[in-house]
């Protein structure tokens, strides 16, 4: 699926140095089989020899991959299809760069900059709350939380949005949000620290460690929530949150999309 939240043909391919060894693990090792995106990625490796140097070193557990892309490039392409593989491959990995490029992020995905925080004030009470935002991205729901909360801790693993984060709180003398590393599918907390626990355009990916997880940290009584933004996709209520006990609240986006946030209240 294209988003087009960029125009691939405006981005240097160095744009993948500004990648984390997640990205990079992805990047290479996810679409073995997408033989067209292989073949794209190999050539513009092959002529990127720096970007190649920092993926295998940044994540060599993908160093075999990457030296079989390389070896199946063909030698001596002219510049033009050189870069032609260079935006083939920024195109397709367009989600992944945007976040390496945070105000970008902000200004071009319409989950973001067309969302109101209402929208998350309506599925729980938020004053006074200790909350964790998991994938906070450029901090969308974990600014707006912070606007009741006691605390949010804003969870990142890309290192520019959570640059980004900390600059903002800078800028905005924020005092109560605190930026940290970490991945959905391991949360760096003791059990029961929050009394909520959130997230948006995050959690598919593996449902049953991800809930797990989300459940192992909020507390008794808490909620676990989740709040996409707004934008113009059609999509069904996700089954496999409902199975396992969300509440679903649906609305149209004003570009027609098709919203479902959901919440739990976990009893332990
Ligand atoms: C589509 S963005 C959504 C950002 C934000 N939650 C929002 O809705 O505005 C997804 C975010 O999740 C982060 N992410 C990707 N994989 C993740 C994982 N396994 N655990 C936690 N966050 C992840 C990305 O770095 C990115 O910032």
């Amino acid at each position: 699926m294209s988003f087009n939240w960029i125009n691939a043909e405006e981005f240097s391919f160095n744009s993948f140095l500004l990648m984390d060894r997640w990205m990079v693990r992805m990047i290479c090792n996810k679409y073995v089989g997408w033989d067209e995106f292989c073949d794209n990625l190999g050539i513009a490796l092959a002529h990127n020899p720096s970007v190649a140097w920092y993926f295998a070193h940044k994540s060599p557990e993908s160093k075999p991959a990457i030296e079989q892309m390389i070896a199946k490039a063909p030698k001596n392409l002219p510049p033009h299809e050189i870069r032609k593989a260079e935006v083939f491959v920024i195109h397709a990995m367009e989600t992944s760069v945007v976040y390496v490029y945070p105000d970008i992020m902000n200004q071009n995905c319409d989950y973001i900059n067309a969302w109101d925080k209402q929208l998350l004030f309506e599925l729980a009470d938020f004053t006074d709350k200790v909350v964790l935002d998991l994938g906070s991205g450029t901090g969308r729901l974990a600014f707006a939380a912070a606007e009741k909360a006691k605390r949010v801790y804003a969870s990142e693993p890309t290192d520019r949005l959570r640059e980004y984060m900390r600059d903002k709180i800078k800028r905005e003398n924020v005092d109560n949000v605190v930026v940290v590393d970490g991945m959905i599918e391991q949360i760096p907390y003791e059990d029961n620290s929050f009394d909520i626990v959130m997230s948006g355009h995050v959690v598919g990916d593996n449902y049953d460690l991800e809930i797990a997880e989300m459940s192992r940290v909020v507390k008794n009584g808490g909620y676990i929530i989740d709040c996409i933004g707004e934008d113009n996709r059609k999509r069904e209520a996700d089954e496999e949150l409902i199975k396992r006990g969300f509440e679903s609240f649906y609305h149209a986006s004003k570009s027609g999309g098709d919203i479902y946030r959901y919440r739990k209240l976990v009893n332990k």
